[in-house]
């Protein structure tokens, strides 16, 4: 299969740990020589919300504020290439383009963030779109697609199963929640939609989860295309 897998950043490498980013290398590693075809994009984390405000409080605008959180995605993109003993492009791809291009040469991709305006979640989204992969994996660091945001909202339930427009549902009702978080953007939800990506959210803080996943063993939210 051709999998894209999203690691949040807090999930790829909370405290800057090795031994937590090797143990997300040894998944990816094992995915490949099962004969996957592996494209992954990392987020920024605890630590890019650290340089944001920073950032902001020294005055830069939010477009320098989302350049600041690329850069940071791409540093957590380069602990992941320096772990993985894959074949994998030595430097993070910059544009889906890039990593396309890294796939078809038979190589693991890693990308961090691309442009201002959006986040990881979205870039995952759109590569997997345009790499017309089989699975597009999120690896977050909470168990699934819940009813509203869980750290706000005691009777939030989580989705065993959702269809695509029934995430996008989910996903704006949670967005217009003062305060809430979601474990997928809205544009990266839409995304799946139109394509008909089908999708995993899980808990990527246990990384064999993302393996067990891709062997059909959901312990999160499936995203299946609608009728
Ligand atoms: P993340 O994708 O990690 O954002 O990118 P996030 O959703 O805030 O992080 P999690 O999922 O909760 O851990 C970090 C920041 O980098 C900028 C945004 O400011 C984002 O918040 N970014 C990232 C972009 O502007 N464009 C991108 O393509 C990616």
């Amino acid at each position: 299969m051709r999998i894209v897998v999203s690691i949040g950043g807090s999930v790829l490498a909370p405290d800057l740990e090795a031994a937590r980013v090797e143990q997300h290398a040894d998944i990816i590693d094992g995915l490949v020589a099962d004969g996957h075809e592996i494209a992954t994009v990392i987020g920024g984390g605890e630590i890019a919300r650290r340089y944001i405000d920073t950032a902001r409080e020294l005055g830069a605008t939010e477009y320098d504020l989302d350049s600041v959180g690329i850069d940071v995605t791409r540093l957590n993109a380069r602990l992941l290439i320096t772990a993985l003993d894959s074949s994998a492009t030595p430097e993070p791809a910059e544009t889906h383009e890039a990593a396309r291009a890294s796939l078809r040469r038979g190589e693991v991709a890693v990308m961090g963030g691309t442009v201002p305006g959006h986040t990881t979640d979205a870039v995952s989204a759109m590569l997997a779109e345009m790499a017309e992969a089989d699975l597009l994996v999120y690896a977050t660091s909470v168990p699934g697609v819940f009813s509203a945001d869980p750290n706000k909202d005691e009777t939030a339930e989580q989705f065993d199963r959702l269809t695509a427009s029934e995430l996008v549902d989910v996903i704006s009702s949670i967005e217009t929640a003062a305060g809430s978080n979601a474990p997928v953007d809205l544009l990266a939800a839409k995304i799946i939609e139109r394509s008909g990506l089908r999708t995993v959210v899980l808990d990527g803080t246990e990384p064999q989860r993302i393996a067990d996943a891709v062997a059909g063993e959901f312990d999160g939210t499936e995203v299946v295309p609608d009728e």
